[in-house]
């Protein structure tokens, strides 16, 4: 197991904020059309699920919402994810936030589940949604994506650890690929990282970053 034995230093005055995304090796990690998913291994996807399982809630832009809630919410009851908690001593369901400004019943629709789970549709912005995480002493918050909602994260110097999975692909891009952050360019200065970890597993590569 990548990241055995995980631990995070929460600020002070707000959540602990983290997100895992897998890039190929020209920094893609999203094409909008049919033979492009997964991009990741299996061993990307069980280190994924076991950073996702360290949280109190998974957030998503309405965009990974609409295209992997279900999934999300599947994972999130199955009994290997609920495994994982247990042994890190997570108690309670994690919590599921959808972000957008622009609620719509084809959202509600993708997120219909068989659970009795309800995902928290928030409607505010970003620093509204971090008061309320607060608030509601939900310490350890995985954004879970995407980009656009990266994007914000970063933008807000919210994010404080960041872990990539660089899968040995190349997609190149005709406009239907994106990155890891998108929607703003952002100021170069503005986003420090410190390379805490690198681990290989097959052709794969694993970094840990810390960011601010
Ligand atoms: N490779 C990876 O590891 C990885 C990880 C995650 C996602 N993805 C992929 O990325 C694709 C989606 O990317 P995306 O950038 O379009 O999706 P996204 O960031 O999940 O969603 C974008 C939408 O979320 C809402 N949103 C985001 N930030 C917001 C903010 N600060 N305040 C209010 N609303 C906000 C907006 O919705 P409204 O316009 O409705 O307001 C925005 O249009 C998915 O299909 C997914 O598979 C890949």
């Amino acid at each position: 197991m990548i990241y055995k034995n995980l631990s995070f230093e929460k600020p002070s005055n707000r959540p602990f904020f983290y997100s895992s995304f897998v890039a190929t090796a020209d920094g893609k990690v999203w094409v909008g059309k049919p033979g492009y998913w997964p991009i990741g291994s299996k061993t990307d996807f069980e280190t994924f699920t076991y950073l996702r399982a360290h949280a109190d809630a998974i957030i998503d832009g309405k965009g990974t919402a609409m295209q992997f809630g279900k999934n999300t919410i599947e994972t999130v009851h199955s009994d290997s994810f609920k495994a994982i908690r247990k042994s890190l001593g997570k108690v309670g369901e994690i919590r599921y936030f959808v972000v957008t400004k622009h609620p719509d019943e084809a959202l509600e629709k993708r997120l219909a589940n068989p659970f009795n789970f309800s995902p928290e549709i928030f409607q505010g912005d970003i620093n509204e949604l971090v008061q309320q995480l607060k608030n509601e002493q939900l310490d350890y918050v995985f954004v879970d994506g995407g980009p656009h909602l990266l994007t914000s994260f970063l933008d807000h110097n919210l994010l404080d650890e960041l872990f990539i999975t660089i899968a040995p692909r190349i997609f190149g891009n005709d406009g239907s690929a994106m990155t890891m952050v998108e929607g703003l360019l952002l100021d170069p200065k503005k986003v420090q990282m410190q390379l805490l970890s690198v681990e290989k597993a097959g052709n794969e590569v694993f970094l840990r970053y810390r960011l601010g």
